[in-house]
């Protein structure tokens, strides 16, 4: 298998939501605290893409995706923040890879990605939070993330049931 990872720009994006609509229903459908509460179809998703894409036409966000046979597969974003004062920082969120292409690596790449783009727009200092006791808690420390702490009782998973979250940040650049 062959991957390629890009960032892409609002029409790309645009073109890609169906794509990173299967992806997002897959992440929630498999118990992933993104944000969103089942049910969650593909309606939903389409219409957070949306939203997504004109973030990225506004510049206050940077998306990553991984593709495999021309085919979104993984992604991950960069929130710029906005801040008269944090002009230096960015928020890393939903980096999400469909059950399918997990345990490849992509992750990985996903995340060496987005960051050396944040890098080149002036960002050192990113920044995230996931659900405490998740997969995906365990894989940022590989990625030279510290962690910082957790807030119990953060959010909820998706079917229900509170969630803490854990903090971690990255010097980047
Ligand atoms: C977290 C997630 C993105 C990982 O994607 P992935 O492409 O399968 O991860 P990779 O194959 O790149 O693996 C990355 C590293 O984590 C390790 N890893 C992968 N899955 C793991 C797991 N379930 N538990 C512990 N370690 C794991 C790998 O061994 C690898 O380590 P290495 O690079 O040092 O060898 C994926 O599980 C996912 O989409 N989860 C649901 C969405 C989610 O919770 N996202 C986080 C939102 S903050």
């Amino acid at each position: 298998m062959t991957a390629t990872f890009r960032i892409l720009g609002a029409e790309d994006a645009r073109a890609a939501i169906p794509n990173l609509s299967d992806v997002l229903v897959d992440c929630v459908a498999g118990g992933a605290s993104l944000g969103f509460m089942l049910p969650f179809d593909t309606k939903d998703a389409e219409a957070y893409w949306r939203e997504i894409a004109q973030a990225i036409e506004a510049g206050s966000i940077i998306l990553a995706v991984a593709e495999v046979d021309g085919k979104v597969v993984g992604t991950v974003q960069v929130g710029l923040a906005s801040r008269a004062n944090q002009p230096h920082r960015g928020d890393l969120m939903k980096l999400l890879v469909h059950r399918s292409a997990r345990g490849l690596g992509l992750s990985r790449t996903l995340m060496e990605t987005v960051e050396a783009e944040a890098a080149s727009r002036g960002r050192t200092l990113l920044v995230l939070d996931t659900a405490t006791g998740s997969p995906a808690e365990s894989i940022y420390p590989r990625f030279g993330w510290e962690r910082v702490g957790v807030i119990p009782d953060y959010a909820m998973w998706p079917q229900g049931g509170f969630c803490g979250t854990t903090l971690f940040y990255k010097r980047i650049g």
